[in-house]
């Protein structure tokens, strides 16, 4: 049985491959990209997708075949060409595997149609406007403020270092600060120092309705486990040709469960949070904001589009801004000249108190240093993966076919030496403080929140956020790394994840 599927889909393979439908055969790449799925596959395994991409594009040029019908451009020049908002390219199937497993609905980042994507766009903008981002900030200093006081508490000792290992910190803190935007209080994870979280036993009750908490009384799960599976699932079923799917989720059906649980966890808070706020209004948190300007009797709401919008920002909130942060502690503690300039311009803005987002909002060593991170460490890494419509598309000066995948590495167009210098590997935030038609250039090509219709739609609400966290870091602490040859361990999914920073910290005087 199992030979006569491998027979079937190497004839297939190779019989597609001969018949060329979309005039991919004079691109180069890897042999076995040619013919298979597997090549991408086996880059999803090793983890180092991002890299393995940047070394193809060197070795065979701007424009690389890394599947039977997906090409990578390395050009910054394809980025706007493929996601600018005037076109009309649209996600491809590998986002058909994120969003809402166990309720079939779509979400902001799932819906494929221009048209529904639109729709669910539009309901969400008013919820991440700068100005509500800047207000959240607030939050944000009082959580990262508790975070430090417990590093304080613990890993303060005289002279001496206590080396320690900050991703755990991180990843409570993230989810901590968006159950709080989202839900208006932290998962308290922080307090706890872990990351446990009650979920309905049976979980599909958590979708029947706010009786079910009644019904199915509460058990601890570890989120971050959770959502690792989650990611797993989705990723590898991402990758899978739109036939071959049924088999991955066959092959991981733990990892079905995970992405199921979770579904049924964020269900399970929010229809916890609407028998909290049915009698009053308080538009301090996504829910409550979500509910005002959509005008909505809380009675008469039905919260699966809700949960279906909150299992992605939930997780696509949280990810990011905990690796960036860390990938910020990592590199600014790695240069002690770097972290020396940035703690001085601090001391001259907030010396001696919690900085405030308006105390920092402009300050240029600081947002020099963050945007160096989101470059360099690129929290998502991958090329987006878009589907060229029925019209075809010119990207680079060649015409594509529909149905062709295209995409351009974000990883890869941040180390372009030709637009970032010979040093492109380098952390060095002075490059982001040159005169302004140098920044110009890099701006260009700097997509860490990717761009146009389907561009992040927290982009303001994390860049307030991380400012605010790096300056609350190195205002209070010089930071060390333990061992600072040592390059960040990074596993690329579809955020690139840090596995390991040990630092020491020491109160500045
Ligand atoms: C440093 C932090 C962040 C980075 C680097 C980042 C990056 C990105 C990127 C590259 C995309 C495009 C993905 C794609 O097209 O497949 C995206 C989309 C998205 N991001 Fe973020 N993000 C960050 C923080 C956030 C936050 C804080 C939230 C919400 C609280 C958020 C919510 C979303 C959502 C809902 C989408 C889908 C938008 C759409 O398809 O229209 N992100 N993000």
């Amino acid at each position: 049985m199992l030979a006569a599927l491998l027979l079937a889909c190497c004839v297939y393979s190779i019989v597609s491959y001969l018949l060329d439908p979309h005039g991919l055969r004079k691109y180069p790449g890897p042999f076995f990209a040619k013919f298979t799925y597997g090549w991408l596959l086996w880059l999803g395994i090793t983890r180092r997708r991002a890299e393995k991409i940047q070394e193809i594009h060197r070795k065979y040029g701007p424009i690389v075949r890394i599947s039977p019908i997906q090409l990578s451009f390395s050009q910054p020049t394809a980025y706007s060409q493929i996601y600018s908002f005037n076109n009309k390219v649209t996600k491809s199937s590998f986002y058909d595997s994120f969003g809402s497993t166990g309720m079939g609905l779509k979400n902001v980042f799932t819906a494929r149609s221009k048209t529904e994507h639109g729709q669910k766009r539009k309901l969400l903008h008013p919820l991440f406007t700068p100005q509500v981002s800047r207000e959240f900030t607030t939050r944000t200093a009082v959580i990262m403020g508790g975070l430090l006081d417990e590093w304080e508490t613990r890993y303060v000792a005289g002279d001496n270092d206590i080396w320690f290992d900050c991703v755990p910190w991180m990843s409570w803190m993230a989810f901590d600060e968006m159950a709080d935007f989202i839900f208006g209080e932290p998962f308290g994870m922080i307090h706890s120092t872990s990351d446990s979280v009650s979920v309905p036993k049976n979980w599909r009750l958590a979708f029947a309705g706010r009786s079910s908490l009644e019904q199915c009384p509460p058990r601890a799960l570890k989120l971050h486990d959770i959502v690792s599976q989650r990611e797993t699932y989705n990723y590898f079923i991402g990758l899978l040709p739109p036939w071959l799917k049924g088999f991955g989720r066959l092959v991981l059906r733990t990892q079905a469960r995970s992405a199921r649980i979770f579904s049924a966890f964020v269900a399970y808070k929010v229809t916890e949070r609407l028998a909290i706020e049915s009698n009053s209004a308080r538009p301090s948190d996504l829910i409550g904001r979500f509910l005002h300007k959509a005008g909505v009797q809380y009675d008469a709401f039905q919260p699966e589009s809700l949960i279906s919008e909150l299992i992605t920002i939930l997780v696509a909130g949280s990810d990011t801004t905990k690796n960036s942060l860390i990938a910020a502690i990592y590199y600014i503690a790695s240069s002690r000249t770097v972290q020396s300039r940035l703690q001085e311009e601090l001391d001259d803005h907030v010396a001696g108190r919690t900085p405030t987002f308006s105390d920092i909002e402009d300050l240029p060593f600081l947002g020099a240093c963050l945007n160096e991170t989101l470059r360099l460490y690129s929290p998502v890494g991958l090329g987006l993966p878009r589907t060229v419509p029925e019209s075809g598309i010119w990207i680079s000066g060649e015409h594509f076919r529909a149905g062709t995948t295209v995409g351009v590495p974000i990883y890869t167009i941040h180390r372009d030496q030709s637009v970032w210098g010979a040093d492109a590997e380098e952390f060095r935030p002075e490059r982001w403080l040159q005169d302004d038609t140098v920044v110009a250039k890099f701006t260009e090509a700097f997509k860490p929140f990717s761009d146009g219709s389907t561009g992040c739609i927290g982009k303001h609400l994390a860049l307030a956020q991380l400012r605010v966290m790096i300056a609350a870091v190195f205002r209070r602490f010089d930071v060390n790394l333990e061992d600072s040859t040592r390059p960040l361990h990074v596993e690329d999914w579809f955020v690139r994840r840090a596995r390991e920073c040990r630092i020491g910290i020491r109160p500045r005087k």
